[in-house]
């Protein structure tokens, strides 16, 4: 059902995308979904061209026909369509689960639009059930760990912070080959502040905190496909 209902997403969010179009592409899910319905429009004759946000996407837009990119040769794009870990009502995010959080920031920052998708289970009224991923240099891991240990208590952290691991126990690795760090808050009740607090720290490369870059999302529930567009 779950899957349906990414699906149903991600093809409600393609009525966005017009001939022409430059992408920002995500990762995840929810966003493999979008890559397997572009790759149908492109077969079918729509022109665009996309940005992918992981190695992960890459390979997936390769092998459904999606035209790529880069940010080099394309660093405008029309439009992001990317999953969320979390969206609040002001259409603030956490994204990163996938660990595809600076690409996917990047992306979504050069591009005019963000369009998100989702089911309906990542609609929260605060952010900060789902652990924050913020990546981190690999330089200076155990300074720096002392240093969000120290943000994220006076923001209100209720859990602690976890360095995720590969499926192989190793550490995970992103493709800008930095560390993720998992902090696991409860609720974040000053979204902006910390975002500021967490990226002023030297080893932070950045956060899955997403604050004004995305403009509606596409989610989907068993009682249909909603636009939120606030
Ligand atoms: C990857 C992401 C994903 O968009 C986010 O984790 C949602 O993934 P899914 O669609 O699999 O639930 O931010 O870094």
């Amino acid at each position: 059902m779950s899957e349906q209902l990414k699906r149903q997403a991600a093809a409600a969010a393609l009525e966005f995308v017009e001939d022409g179009m430059k992408l920002g592409i995500g990762t995840g899910s929810t966003a493999l979904h979008f890559v397997e319905l572009l790759g149908e429009k492109v077969a079918a004759g729509m022109k665009i061209i996309g940005v992918p946000t992981s190695e992960r996407t890459a390979e997936l837009c390769k092998k459904n026909g999606v035209p790529l990119t880069t940010l080099e040769e394309t660093p405008q794009l029309d439009l992001t369509v990317d999953g969320a870990d979390e969206i609040d009502p002001k259409m603030r995010l956490i994204k990163g689960g996938g660990g595809a959080l600076l690409r996917e920031k990047i992306v979504a920052s050069a591009s005019k639009n963000m369009i998100v998708i989702a089911d309906k289970t990542k609609i929260v009224d605060a952010l900060g059930v789902f652990p924050l991923p913020i990546e981190v240099m690999p330089f200076g891991l155990g300074s720096t760990m002392i240093a969000l240990e120290d943000v994220c208590k006076r923001f209100g952290m209720q859990g602690s912070l976890t360095q995720r691991k590969a499926a192989d126990g190793t550490n995970f690795v992103t493709d800008g080959q930095h560390f993720i760090i998992d902090a696991t808050f409860g609720r974040i009740s000053d979204v902006e502040g910390l975002d500021t607090a967490l990226r002023a720290i030297p080893g932070v490369v950045e956060t899955g905190l997403f604050v004004g870059i995305a403009s509606k999302a596409v989610v989907a529930g068993e009682d249909g496909v909603s636009i939120i567009d606030p």
